[in-house]
């Protein structure tokens, strides 16, 4: 069977957009992706007044930036308490964050960077994953990002890590399909031969965006037009892991009252038709609530 890929569409939510959302855009399907930190101090502030009116409206996930996952530093508890406050007020379908890490010893980059893809790493990222979910009292999802530099030991490779990472915790893969192919090229490796990796459901959303090439180095940049060759890649995820959230990314002219012709034009047909109608909030608690492990750090 075909779908359509307006039944699952999505962008990004931005302050100066909070009233048009509001006032000027009947309430619809298109599920908005608020930023975590955005709503998080000084009470929310006039944030999350509009917060709490927009997601009466729309389907809302929340997408951070700054959990600092992947590194050896501790995860700030406050940082968690206020997300977990968050949460159980807007009742967000996804609540994600990115597979890297951000600051170590306490010294911020202020850039995700990348994680060695080593197998050596995975029982401590999986404890920290449980012990994360524990404290939410949430599933959580992670991120895959765009990848510029290289690892010795990178000896997994983009999706067998993270597969074995998720498997069995209850977390799921937030597939930034174009992340997947601008790290995929950088590396000198098969973007379409990666995503066969996916195993069925384990992808609670997707992201969409542009990049540029930079004389055949590849640069996720959120802006211009998207690549047929991601849109193919976005295609065959669904139809491998089953229809999610699709949230387009686009830095430079975020679409306001986003009509799926945004997005080029484009339809999808996956070939799971079970993919076409997916409650993902109660997969999702239905999943992490049967693996909860009271897990610590
Ligand atoms: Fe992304």
């Amino acid at each position: 069977m075909s779908f359509s890929l307006k039944n699952f569409w999505g962008v990004g939510l931005r302050p100066h957009h909070y009233e048009s959302w509001l006032f000027d855009t009947p309430p619809g399907k298109c599920t908005l992706e608020a930023i975590s930190e955005n709503y998080l101090y000084h009470n929310g502030g006039p944030a999350l007044y509009y917060l709490d009116q927009l997601v009466e409206r729309f389907p809302l996930v929340l997408h951070g930036v700054s959990l600092n996952f992947g590194s050896a530093d501790p995860i700030d508890r406050n940082y968690i308490q206020r997300l977990k406050k968050l949460i159980k007020r807007v009742k967000p379908s996804v609540v994600s964050d990115h597979l890297s890490f951000s600051a170590i010893g306490g010294k911020h980059s202020h850039s995700l960077i990348p994680l060695p893809r080593d197998p050596k790493y995975l029982k401590s990222l999986r404890s920290r994953l449980l012990w994360l979910q524990d404290e939410l009292d949430h599933p959580f999802t992670l991120e895959n990002i765009p990848r510029y530099l290289q690892y010795k030991n990178n000896e997994m490779s983009e999706v067998s890590f993270i597969m074995e990472l998720i498997e069995g915790t209850g977390a799921g893969l937030l597939m930034d399909v174009n992340n997947l192919y601008v790290t995929c090229s950088n590396e000198g490796s098969d973007p379409v031969a990666e995503i066969a990796k996916l195993k069925p459901g384990c992808v609670n959303q997707y992201h969409i965006a542009a990049h540029m090439d930079a004389e055949g180095f590849l640069y996720d940049t959120h802006s211009g037009k998207i690549k047929p060759e991601v849109w193919q890649l976005l295609n065959k995820a669904i139809s491998l892991s089953g229809a999610a959230p699709i949230v387009l990314e686009r830095d430079d002219h975020e679409p306001l009252s986003a009509t799926w012709e945004d997005w080029d034009g484009q339809s999808i047909a996956p070939a799971v038709e079970s993919a076409s109608r997916v409650n993902i909030a109660t997969k999702l608690s239905d999943r992490y609530h049967s693996v909860s492990s009271g897990a610590s750090l």
